[in-house]
């Protein structure tokens, strides 16, 4: 970051709250404290739940005119009277730093992108960290959500895993999972998938973040039971979570980068 601002860079995040959804306060925080944490300028917008879609536009559209903002996030889910679909419209494909803008859904499809989703990309990561090879693997997405299962289906099929996206209406969901080299789960429903359901050394990717009545926090896998086959799994907290705020950090950078006409 020193050296950016040696160069004249400066680096900006609006994120935007509406309402006060616990949750999505405890992952604006984590995002404000990893600016803080890197030299990023960030601002926050706590919008009341009452807040109108037309309110909330506006806004959008003044941080997309804002020269010290770079990235604009505004966090989902919003409040069921606003239409998520117009909000993330609204955003400057250039400054959306979550790569939701149908833009950069479009640029991630064909394979020539600026930005990736925060939470594909940094799965992405951990896999290439892990030095697993994904060509031809036999990899199952669980879950179809604009997010994370649509985006990540398509960056594993980038890297020419053969992949399979299972949802609700999939039928014989256990037996589907269990052909998977790779299964990456993202559906919100606390530790659905069991040892039992996957291949002897998978790799199991768990995105789920659920509290549990005893306030427990779990993954959408059941972790003590996965691990006992798998050749490697991620934990919940501290899998996925932390390199979806890297990737938020990145994108913004990248932004900022290519404002100043830098790759
Ligand atoms: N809600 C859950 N995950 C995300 C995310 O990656 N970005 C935004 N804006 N909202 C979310």
């Amino acid at each position: 970051m020193a050296k950016l601002k040696d160069e004249g860079i400066s680096v900006g995040l609006a994120v935007v709250i509406v309402g006060d959804d616990p949750a999505s306060r405890v992952y604006v925080n984590s995002k404000k404290r990893a600016c803080e944490e890197i030299g990023i300028y960030s601002e926050e917008y706590a919008l009341k739940g009452e807040t109108t879609q037309e309110e909330l536009i506006e806004l959008v559209k003044k941080l997309n005119e804002k020269d010290d903002i770079n990235g604009i996030l505004v966090q989902l889910p919003l409040p069921r009277h606003i239409d998520e679909e117009a909000v993330i419209n609204a955003i400057s494909p250039e400054k959306d730093v979550d790569a939701f803008h149908p833009v950069n859904v479009g640029k991630i499809m064909i394979g020539n992108y600026d930005f990736l989703p925060c939470t594909p990309a940094g799965v992405m990561e951990l896999i290439a960290e892990s030095e697993i090879d994904l060509a031809g693997k036999e990899c199952v997405v669980v879950g179809r959500s604009n997010i994370v299962g649509k985006p990540m289906s398509m960056l594993l099929l980038h890297k020419n895993a053969t992949v399979t996206i299972c949802h609700s209406k999939t039928k014989n969901l256990p037996k589907v999972i269990k052909r998977a080299d790779l299964v990456v789960v993202a559906v919100g429903r606390p530790e659905m998938v069991t040892g039992d359901m996957i291949k002897e050394g998978a790799v199991v990717i768990d995105v789920g973040i659920n509290r549990l009545e005893n306030k427990k926090l779990v993954g959408d896998a059941h972790f003590e039971s996965c691990k006992e086959k798998a050749a490697a799994i991620t934990p919940v907290p501290g899998g996925v979570g932390p390199m979806t705020i890297a990737m938020l950090m990145k994108n913004t950078v990248k932004s900022a980068k290519l404002k100043a006409g830098r790759k």
